[in-house]
């Protein structure tokens, strides 16, 4: 809990900010199973946005979990610390007016509900991609073999063997991607920030 700790505001809005870095800040929050594509759209995305100049930036989860958030396991209180944080993160860049894109697993509901509720409180746009593979396909891709690891009992608390993914309820945008190649992904998330007004080009 912080205590005498008061808010210090900036001598910027985050209107001017808009207007001067001609930019809005959004965070689009990747969602899904182990090897669904998290990390394989949200790097097509971050390219595809930096070759039209958008100041963008990806916060991916096994990158974290290489700095910021290596002190965290995969217990379910170290997994709401871990996406604790990355909503706090995120949400720091989409302030500074980056376009901010998050792979992390994030089975919970409720750890996504938090990350949503301060991008709110701060007023800025949360756009939640549930991206979605069923668990037989993404067992059968399994690129870091962690599945294979995971049914041979290497690895504990394995989300979509031995621990739970919830899936969002009502995602700002839903990709299946057994059916969805990574290029029409990036457009399908590219044409709905330009719809929102999130993004312009
Ligand atoms: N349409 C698709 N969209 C995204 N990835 C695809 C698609 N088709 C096949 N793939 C493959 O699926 C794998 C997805 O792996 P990726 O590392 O992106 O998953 P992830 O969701 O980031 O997993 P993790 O949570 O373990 O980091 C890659 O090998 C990618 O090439
Ligand atoms: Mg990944």
């Amino acid at each position: 809990m912080a205590v005498n700790i008061t808010f210090h505001p900036g001598s910027v809005t985050s209107t001017e900010r808009t207007q001067l870095l001609l930019q809005k800040g959004v965070t689009i929050w990747l969602t899904g199973l182990s090897a669904s594509g998290k990390s394989t759209i949200a790097c097509a995305l971050e390219q595809h946005l930096l070759k039209l100049h958008k100041f963008t930036y990806r916060l991916d989860g096994d990158n974290i979990r290489l700095g910021l958030n290596k002190d965290l396991g995969f217990d379910e209180k170290s997994r709401n610390e871990n996406i604790r944080r990355i909503g706090e993160v995120s949400k720091l860049f989409a302030d500074a007016g980056c376009v901010s894109i998050t792979a992390f697993i994030s089975p919970y509901l409720a750890d996504r509900a938090i990350a949503r509720k301060l991008h709110h409180e701060a007023s800025l746009p949360f756009v939640e991609v549930y991206v979605d593979a069923p668990l037989q396909v993404v067992e059968e891709r399994d690129p870091k073999g962690l599945y294979r690891k995971a049914r041979a009992g290497e690895i504990k608390e394995f989300t979509g063997v031995s621990a739970p993914y919830e899936a969002p309820e009502a995602p700002e945008i839903h990709i299946k991607t057994d059916e969805t190649e990574v290029v029409d992904a990036v457009r399908i998330i590219t044409e709905y920030l330009i719809s929102r007004g999130y993004l312009s080009i």
